[in-house]
């Protein structure tokens, strides 16, 4: 299958930091780290799926905000975009990732030069950065 739209959540607390979950599968990203999310449903809008992913994946209702400006290029017509979000309702927890982590600016940067984020993921870096240090 192939057209469409992945839409990942940056989810902040408020304290100010910033949600990261590591990856199961497939193989060669297990053990990454990624803004969860997954893919538009026919039918829906962006916040939508971003919505009902994180409630499926994580077990959270959130409140969804502004988009980050980079997009991704997953493949041929498979673009990937993330939303700034709040938790509203729950506590995260895993049923389809490793593992949870909050992470501040300098956490955020120490994972990236050591390799641990998801590569399409690190398009965000820099607007996730930015967010962490305002
Ligand atoms: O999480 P899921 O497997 O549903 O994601 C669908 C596709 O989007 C996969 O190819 C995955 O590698 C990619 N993805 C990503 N970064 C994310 C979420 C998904 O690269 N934060």
């Amino acid at each position: 299958m192939s057209g469409g739209t992945v839409v990942a959540g940056a989810i902040y607390a408020d304290d100010g930091r910033l949600l990261l979950a590591q990856r199961a599968y497939p193989p060669e990203l297990a053990g990454l780290w990624e803004l969860p999310g997954g893919k538009v449903e026919p039918g829906e809008t962006l916040d939508q799926a971003l919505v009902r992913e994180l409630c499926e994946e994580l077990n959270v209702d959130v409140r969804v905000g502004v988009r980050l400006e980079a997009s991704v290029r997953l493949k041929p017509g498979l673009d990937m975009v993330a939303v700034r979000a709040r938790i509203v309702a729950g506590i995260p927890d895993t049923t389809e990732h490793l593992d949870l982590r909050w992470v501040d600016a300098d956490m955020l940067n120490a994972m990236d030069l050591r390799g641990e984020i998801v590569p399409n993921d690190r398009a965000w870096i820099p607007e996730l950065l930015a967010d962490l240090r305002e």
